[in-house]
């Protein structure tokens, strides 16, 4: 039969542009999770997205023809220009970003008064409104409408007030937090009811839905159950989907010529030497001050490594309109400044670190050739990076030193070495046990992880997410 429909929203179209000219524009990949994983999916469906350009364009000649050129990457863009600083930067970013990840809002800057809570809020529903406009124009009966991430928490409640007749999905792919943290947020009832008006509502893991459904009885007063939330016998239902990727793509890339070729080059590099990678955007959430730390630690504590043992840190660019993103770039800097000069010699350093995004092919080499994956994350929602080094080690089996705080914790535990990223003793032990560990253990805990990242895919993910959803408004068609 036809596949089924999908309108795909999300501020991130899988495709951004970049201004190379008057009326001429270049087509990169967007970084992050939330891109490679829903392009996991796009294929087993009808799929459009619906999302920011990633460039301002108010010329309306202008408007056209980059929307004519996402369109045959079937991309619509939503244009929110004057829009976009208070949105991205302020509200998205500034507020709920630091409030999902455990850690509290910012204060409020007194010193401008064009830029509040209140005009972030307003600039944020303003946004959410602009995208519904857009799938108002591209929207065709039956299709469905799957609202990504915190970007777009009133979307569902405009889709449905538009026409109740829309399956609505919404998927949060960073963590949800308890609701002691959650409360602070001054808008944070409007929020709550906008997303439960939605058919299905999915979570990477337990805690978060958990999380959620607890909050929303604490600060709605509605009742919680087995299902999801119950607000005066209307059901929305709440359940787990831990997002995955994917794996072939990886393992074929890692096999491409040129791949290794690249491989080689590096290996060549770091001969002699064991290589520790890191591979985050550069944000407060990802713990990389601490990793730097740990891995300190580990030098001071192991003089006989010093020379045998580099970390690269692929540090990708990310959110530059948000002061707290600026003040980590230094903060990284220094930090890495100090422990080079400690550690290093005039022919070797021991961190290698890169305010930098890599090209597929290269981060799949990379992946591949190092012996131990270093992730630090203070809070993450699912952490994918994870999962791409796990499928780029079929031949080298190395170790992966992951936070107990990142979803992927929940998932990669019993392969894993687990490590709280703010002890940075145990970090330091951590990254001296995967660097001592033997061929066997290594074996085993690759193969227990391997065998869950080909399992728990981007695929496997899409198709349940859409059974579920179907299977959720079938059920409540039937009860009226
Ligand atoms: N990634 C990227 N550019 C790079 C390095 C990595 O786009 O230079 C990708 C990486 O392959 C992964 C994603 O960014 O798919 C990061 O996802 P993750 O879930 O680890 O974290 P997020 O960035 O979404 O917080
Ligand atoms: C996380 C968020 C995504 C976001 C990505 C990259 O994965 O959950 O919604 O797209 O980070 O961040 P950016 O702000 O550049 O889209």
């Amino acid at each position: 039969g036809e596949r089924p429909r999908l309108l795909v929203v999300a501020n991130r179209l899988p495709v951004s542009a970049k201004r190379t000219g008057e009326n001429s524009w270049s087509l990169e990949m967007s970084p992050g999770g939330l891109v490679s994983g829903l392009l996991g999916v796009a294929a087993q469906f009808d799929t459009k997205w619906v999302g920011w350009p990633g460039v301002d364009v108010y010329d309306e000649v202008e408007k056209r023809a980059l929307s004519k050129a996402l369109a045959e990457m079937k991309c619509i863009p939503v244009f929110l220009n004057e829009v976009f600083d208070q949105y991205y930067n302020g509200y998205c970013n500034g507020i709920l970003w630091p409030i999902l990840h455990h850690m509290g809002l910012p204060q409020e800057d007194d010193n401008d008064t064009n830029k509040t809570f209140q005009t972030q809020y307003d600039a944020y529903k303003r946004a959410n409104r602009m995208f519904l406009d857009v799938i108002i124009d591209n929207y065709e009966e039956g299709d469905i409408v799957w609202c990504h991430d915190y970007h777009l928490m009133f979307l569902p409640q405009y889709l449905k007030e538009y026409n109740n007749k829309i399956k609505v999905g919404w998927f949060l792919h960073s963590p949800f937090p308890s609701s002691e943290v959650y409360k602070t947020l001054p808008s944070r009832s409007e929020l709550l009811r906008s997303v439960l008006t939605s058919d299905l509502l999915g979570f990477h893991t337990y805690d978060f839905a958990r999380h959620f459904v607890s909050t929303c009885t604490r600060i709605l007063g509605v009742e919680g159950t087995q299902e999801g939330v119950v607000d005066h016998g209307r059901v929305t239902r709440v359940a787990v989907f831990p997002l995955g990727i994917d794996p072939d793509r990886f393992i074929r890339t890692c096999k491409l010529p040129e791949v290794r070729q690249q491989m080689n080059e590096l290996k060549e590099r770091f001969a002699g030497k064991k290589v520790i990678l890191g591979v985050d955007r550069l944000d407060m959430i990802k713990g990389i001050p601490q990793k730097f730390l740990g891995f300190e630690k580990f030098l001071e504590e192991n003089p006989n490594w010093r020379d045998k043992v580099v970390l690269v840190q692929i540090a990708v660019p990310t959110r530059n309109g948000v002061p707290e993103y600026r003040k980590l770039k230094n903060q990284a800097h220094g930090l890495v400044g100090r422990i080079n000069g400690r550690f290093g010699s005039v022919t070797s350093l021991p961190i290698h670190h890169l305010d930098c995004s890599v090209d597929f092919n290269y981060l799949c080499a990379l992946y591949a050739i190092a012996d131990v994956m270093l992730v630090t994350s203070l809070r993450d929602g699912m952490n994918l990076v994870s999962y791409e080094f796990i499928a780029c080690q079929e031949a080298k089996k190395g170790v992966l030193v992951l936070s107990e705080f990142a979803g992927a914790g929940q998932s990669l535990g019993a392969g894993a070495l687990l490590v709280n990223p703010w002890d940075v003793t145990e970090v330091s032990s951590a990254i001296k046990e995967a660097l001592n560990m033997s061929v066997e253990e290594r074996e085993t805990r690759h193969r227990v992880n391997f065998q869950y990242v080909k399992t728990y895919s981007a695929k496997k993910w899409g198709d349940d997410f859409m059974r579920e959803l179907n299977e959720t408004v079938t059920e409540s068609e039937m009860q009226i």
